[in-house]
């Protein structure tokens, strides 16, 4: 007997209450508040989040005073919104950075959208991997053999190159004090959450930021005056694609909106690039078997960029430590209009929160989340990773604000690593136990990354 065939629709799930998505349990008196101000508070962001991603799911909601505020940690839901243009906007929290830096790129709307598209295009060209080789075979011939503070180095290293893509400069002794100010502050004012916001009412304390932002600038005109006094087209650089804009009428052309570009991707390569580059290394200093497994690969040839591009053990390593330390730790937006996720119906007005550090390490998605094992992406690593959540993955963001230089993150961490290790042997105490994490902007070691160094030339 034929079955009976019917034209029923599958019955859709109407979309539940804000008020049901799971929230965590409240701590003490002042719920959950409590739990999330004040500077400590704020740097152990991370194992909090991770914490509520644990307890309550895919979507959890913690409420903050007066704000909602809802972690998505379930990538495809992540990516969902994070190409949804209600929730694709930059909110209160990030409005101080702007009005500090003038970051063109925490704008919204058409204005965000035309910057990024001249960003775009000043990118088009620059040739960052050849910055990462000449700058790391300088850091690894200076490199003794003997104890190193890696975060420190990784700083500086990445400092140097950053400015020699960004401006043909470095990272000089006269721009870091005011690097490392901007950083911590920028960070501590709300990059995406604001802890103590009172505390930057001080008058002092903006006066010497403000103070930071004019020398960082300083550093960065000297710069563009000099290249506009004497032009260098020799030099695949983001300054030299600014000019080139300007020539073709596709940017203004005066020396301070040119120097803007350059200060503004400086500011926003260094910080987690540094971050990356240092975890990618400390990583393969405590896994020895995994150092010499890349060192092998890459033993003979000219280490040029179709060499480090297909090397399977190299790629391996660099998506597991973007896998457990995506530099860009969390970040934030605000949705603009009511809107769906995950089946929960969310308010205008609600703090999201995405975090591929989360993400990233919750078990069910992945084996053994939080060990080092490059093999897990064993057949599928030398693709590029693109800023496109997949897979639960999505170290690059997401979206329409998704990092607009991953194709160039991904080479320049690779050039880094592989130069390091053909020249240096990193090295961690067997036994010593991993760094407390802490979270300022990007995801750090709060008491440094001492390592042991023994150079290969010697
Ligand atoms: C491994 C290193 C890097 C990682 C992990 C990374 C990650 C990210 C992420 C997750 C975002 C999106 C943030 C959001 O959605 O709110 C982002 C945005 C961005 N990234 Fe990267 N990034 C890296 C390196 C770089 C470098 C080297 C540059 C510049 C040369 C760069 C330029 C940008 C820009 C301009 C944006 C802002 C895009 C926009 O707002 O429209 N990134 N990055």
């Amino acid at each position: 007997m034929l079955s009976r065939v019917t034209n029923t629709a599958p019955a859709v799930e109407p979309s539940r209450p804000f008020d049901e998505i799971p929230e965590p349990p409240r701590a003490g008196l002042g719920g959950h508040l409590t739990e999330w101000l004040g500077i400590e508070n704020a740097k152990d962001v991370l194992s909090r989040l991770l914490r509520y991603a644990q307890r309550c799911g895919p979507v959890a909601r913690v409420r903050l005073g007066p704000v909602n505020l809802c972690l998505v940690s379930d990538a495809t839901l992540a990516a969902a919104v994070l190409e949804d243009p209600r929730a694709n906007y930059k909110g209160a929290s990030y409005i101080l950075t702007r009005a500090v830096l003038d970051n063109v790129l925490l704008l919204n709307g058409k204005e965000w959208e035309r910057h990024r598209g001249e960003y775009k295009l000043a990118l088009k060209d620059v040739d960052a991997v050849g910055s990462a080789r000449a700058v790391t075979s300088r850091f690894v011939g200076e490199t003794k053999s003997g104890a190193l503070r890696l975060d420190q180095a990784v700083c500086q290293l990445v400092g140097d190159i950053a400015g020699d893509f960004t401006a043909g400069v470095g990272l000089g002794p006269e721009l870091e004090p005011h690097r490392r100010r901007i950083q911590y502050e920028l960070a501590g004012l709300g990059i995406d959450l604001q802890c103590q916001p009172w505390a930057y009412l001080s008058p002092s304390r903006w006066v010497r930021l403000r103070q930071s932002v004019s020398a960082a600038r300083a550093y960065f005109r000297a710069a563009v005056d000099t290249r506009m006094a004497r032009p260098d087209e020799s030099r695949k650089d983001i300054l030299n694609g600014f000019l080139r804009l300007a020539r073709a009428g596709q940017y203004p052309g005066d020396p301070e909106s040119i120097q803007e570009g350059v200060v503004n991707f400086f500011f926003t390569a260094h910080d987690v690039l540094a971050s990356s580059v240092t975890w990618c290394l400390y990583l393969l200093a405590r896994h020895p078997e995994a150092q010499a497994e890349v060192r092998a690969a890459l033993a003979t040839g000219a280490l040029d960029r179709d060499q480090i591009d297909a090397c399977e053990p190299l790629a391996r390593v660099v998506r597991e430590s973007l896998r457990l330390f995506p530099g860009y730790a969390l970040f934030g937006r605000t949705t603009r209009a009511p809107m769906e996720i995950g089946g929960y119906r969310v308010p205008r007005g609600t703090l999201l929160i995405v975090s591929p550090f989360v993400t990233h390490r919750l078990e069910r998605y992945w084996t053994r989340a939080e060990s080092f094992l490059p093999s897990r992406w064993e057949g599928r690593a030398t693709a590029p990773v693109v800023p496109v959540a997949r897979d639960n993955y999505l170290p690059f963001g997401s979206g329409a604000r998704g990092c607009l230089a991953s194709h160039l993150a991904v080479p320049i961490l690779k050039t880094v690593v592989a130069h390091t290790l053909r020249g240096l042997e990193l090295h961690v105490p067997s036994g010593t136990p991993m760094p407390k994490i802490s979270y300022w902007g990007t995801a750090y070691a709060e008491d440094g990354l001492p390592i042991e160094v023994r150079s290969l030339a010697s």
